[in-house]
């Protein structure tokens, strides 16, 4: 019956009516926990970038393209006990991206593209005056994974963070296995390692260990 606000996918960011920036992001583990929160008995709203995946069963689905629409649909959504942030928010969207399509000049250089910041949405989520009482953020890292996890808890102001390893040679991005630690604090020995399964197994075992906290 509680709340749970979820994000999954990517952003997508244009850059004229026809280009965008995108990412690699499939969205598999933010459905994935979604849709396991919503069979637990959770009331989810998942607002997802796009993806080529079937909105899970249950779910008050929103979708959106811009990581500004992403933070919109969120703020609409609280409140919330609950908030996941697994979308692959772009850093930055196009500064100024104009209504008319980019025309390639003969001979000519190619445009200058300005870049400008966006919204965090983890950690406005984590600030918001109606914060949801447990902000669960990821940290995909392809190095030093507990040190930039625990930086990114502080840095955030979430209560939880998800550390994922995403090195290239692991297959995690846009692959359907996952291997996570449940990281909720400076001390290293309070960190929750969970064995290397699959995207379904982590949204379960995550479900499980909100379940745990909220009672
Ligand atoms: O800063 P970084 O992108 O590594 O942080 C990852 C975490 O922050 C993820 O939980 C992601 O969903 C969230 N995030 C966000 N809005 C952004 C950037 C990241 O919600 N603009």
């Amino acid at each position: 019956g509680r709340h749970a606000l979820v994000t999954s996918g990517p952003t997508i960011e244009p850059i004229d009516p026809v280009r965008f920036i995108a990412n690699r992001s499939s969205g598999k583990q933010g459905h994935a926990i979604a849709a396991e929160l919503a069979s637990r008995g959770a009331r989810v709203t998942l607002v997802s970038g796009p993806v080529t995946l079937p909105s899970p069963p249950a779910v008050e689905l929103v979708e959106v393209e811009t990581a500004r629409q992403m933070l919109e649909a969120c703020e609409a959504a609280l409140p919330a006990e609950i908030a996941v942030c697994a979308a692959a928010v772009a850093d930055w969207h196009v500064k100024d991206a104009g209504t008319a399509k980019l025309k390639k000049q003969d001979g000519g250089p190619p445009p200058p593209i300005e870049l400008a910041e966006n919204p965090d949405i983890l950690r406005r989520l984590s600030s918001h005056e109606a914060r949801p009482d447990l902000v669960v953020g990821f940290a995909a890292e392809t190095g030093n994974l507990r040190e930039n996890a625990a930086a990114k808890l502080t840095r955030k102001g979430c209560d939880w963070i998800l550390a994922n390893d995403v090195a290239p040679d692991t297959g995690t991005f846009g692959g359907d296995d996952n291997e996570i630690c449940l990281i909720s604090g400076a001390d290293e020995t309070a960190d929750e390692c969970w064995e290397r399964q699959s995207k379904t197994g982590v949204a379960r075992a995550l479900s499980a260990r909100i379940i745990k906290h909220f009672s």
